[in-house]
Parts: C-alpha cells; structure tokens; sequence
C-alpha cells in the first residue's frame, strides 16, 4: 500500500513535535537531510518503494498505540511506563539507520518471451556508519541531538528482538526487556506492522 508520501509526512513530524522534545525540529531536519523521508522499508520486502520506510514507521506507531491500549486494558497500573510520547519516540525513530542504507541499482532479467529487460531494484550498502541496526539508529538520534530517555534507548536498540543474539547481547536484550515494558512494545510492535500490516494483499 504505497500512501502520499506528503500526507504521511505530514502526520509523521506532527506526532513527533507534538511530543515537544528538546530538539525534535533538528532531528527532523537531519531525517529530511539523510533522505529518511524517500528511503525505502526494505530491499525486497516489506515497503521496498521511496516512503516505504516513512510508512513502516507510521505503521510500527499505530500497532504500537493498539498494543498498548490492549496490554493497559489487562495491565492499567503499567500506564506509565507506556508513555505516548515515549511510544512515539521509539517507534517512528526505530528505523532511522535505513536511511543511506538502500540504493537503486539497475538490473537485467529475462521477461516472458526470453528477452532481457532491464528493471531497478533497491540494494543494500552498508558500508556508511557500519555499526549495526538498532545501535546505528540510536547513535545517529544523538549526534543529532535528541534527548533520548534510557527506555527509548532500550526500545530502539533492541527492536529486533532477540534473534541472531551473541551470549553477552542475549544478556543485554534480557536486561533492557526487563527495565522497561517500552521494549518489548517495540518489538510487538515492529513485528505486528511488517508481518500483517504490510503484508501483500491476497490477489482475488
Ligand atoms: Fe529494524
Ligand atoms: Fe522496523
């Protein structure tokens, strides 16, 4: 599903201003700088079209904010601990390491009548800023100057969840899922966006 890259856009810096953190106004001129605004989701998968990362971010908030409301539904005392703003911090800025991380290249394939064509397709080149996922997004968020609380810091670094984990990060993961229910919101809520979401729609 591929929105108005401007509506989202739009709807993306007023949610995270409306949080009135420290900042936000640089942090969403270096977004537009970095080409956050453009940059796909994925290669090939989920959100693999310019503003499919911007999308992805807006999607990750809103299965947050469902989440949330149902996890206080079972769990009201946890109110706190799931702040809005917080939410919004973490999950339209879990992603920002894709940006300069996906690039158009050219490609050759056989078509059906066995002719080659050429087609565009994004790669991965991660050869700027080469320090991980979720830890590139957090070090980017601060040289760019936000203030980001320690739950936040937690939500973001480890959105993956805990896949591909060495001992010491499963020890880490275990620790930040543990400070702060914000984490494993994340997670859910990454998870619940590219999984279902931006799921392909079944051709009728
Ligand atoms: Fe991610
Ligand atoms: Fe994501």
């Amino acid at each position: 599903m591929c929105k108005d890259i401007s509506e989202s856009r739009a709807r993306f810096e007023k949610l995270l201003r409306e949080t009135k953190r420290e900042n936000i106004d640089y942090v969403i001129e270096d977004l537009d700088s970095w080409g956050f605004f453009e940059a796909p989701a994925s290669s090939q998968g989920h959100g693999a079209y310019p503003g499919g990362l911007l999308e992805h971010s807006l999607n990750v908030y809103d299965s947050a904010m469902a989440a949330r409301k149902a996890m206080l539904d079972l769990r009201p005392d946890l109110e706190s601990d799931l702040d809005p703003d917080s939410i919004a911090i973490a999950t339209l800025l879990h992603d920002v390491c894709k940006t300069d991380f996906y690039r158009l290249v050219k490609k050759k394939r056989r078509n059906e009548v066995g002719q080659y064509e050429e087609f565009e397709q994004y790669e991965i080149h991660d050869e700027n800023f080469p320090v991980g996922h979720g830890e590139k997004s957090v070090i980017l968020l601060l040289q760019s100057g936000l203030d980001l609380k320690d739950e936040e810091i937690y939500a973001i670094r480890w959105h993956m969840g805990p896949w591909n984990l060495s001992r010491d990060d499963e020890k880490f993961y275990r620790q930040a899922g543990k400070a702060s229910p914000l984490q494993p919101l994340v997670h859910a809520a990454d998870t619940l966006a590219s999984a279902i979401v931006e799921r392909p729609g079944k051709k009728l």
